[in-house]
């Protein structure tokens, strides 16, 4: 058998929602990815390693070709430069929003807003579309605080419920992206490993498929 494809798991709720798809596309790690501290597994039927991180440095990985495949979410994606990497598929799950946000009602300065956010380079893309002035302020959580505190006008985050802008007084404005998990693949693998990595993500969109049901989910 060939080597392993490797791929980068976004730890947490993308990488919850994907290992049922990845079990229906016959690939389970070598023990259970809850209950254990590792991050390397390899998969029981071999054709896998599984390695999980952060969402952020998914892409970076992928880039590098240090893995063949990624799962995040668009976000940090949108964050990245995009280079070494080609975004293959959308599975559907993890739907978010990323928006500005500020707090209740409030009246903004007429010169330059300062903005809050880990989304570094999305905020700048989005504002500089706008043909606004603004000053964006690195945070890496917690964005929320940035208003309340008097550190920035504005925040750039992930909203889904909603129910964490509310709980600290603030409200959505602008919806700059939708977000949601993707199938990323490093472009030299697509070329050298192109039957491997097409025959996951059949499996992939087959798993997918089914999920949704005969009614696509609606
Ligand atoms: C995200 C985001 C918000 C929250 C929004 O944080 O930064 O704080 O989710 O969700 P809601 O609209 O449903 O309240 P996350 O929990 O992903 O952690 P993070 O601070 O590491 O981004």
């Amino acid at each position: 058998m060939s080597e392993p494809l490797t791929i980068a798991l976004n730890r947490g709720r993308i990488l919850d929602e994907f290992l049922p798809l990845l079990a229906a596309s016959g690939i389970e790690p070598d023990e259970p990815m809850a209950d254990s501290r590792r991050l390397v597994f390899d998969s029981k039927c071999g054709r896998a390693r599984l390695v999980v991180m952060r969402g952020a440095d998914v892409p970076t990985y992928v880039a590098y070709g240090a893995a063949d495949i990624g799962i995040t979410g668009k976000d940090t994606l949108l964050e990245s430069d995009g280079d070494g990497l080609y975004d293959r598929m959308g599975l559907g799950s993890a739907r978010c929003r990323i928006s500005s946000a500020a707090p209740v009602g409030a009246v903004f300065p007429a010169g330059r807003l300062r903005i809050a956010t880990k989304f570094v380079n999305v905020a700048k893309r989005y504002y500089a579309e706008q043909g606004r002035q603004v000053e964006v302020i690195r945070l890496s959580g917690a964005m929320e605080i940035a208003p309340l505190m008097g550190l920035a006008d504005l925040i750039v985050d992930i909203v889904d419920t909603g129910n964490t802008l509310r709980a600290n007084g603030l409200e959505a404005l602008d919806t700059i992206a939708h977000i949601s998990t993707r199938v990323i693949i490093n472009r030299a693998s697509l070329k050298m490993r192109f039957v491997e990595v097409e025959a996951l993500l059949d499996s992939l969109r087959a798993a997918v498929d089914a999920r949704a049901g005969p009614d696509g989910g609606a």
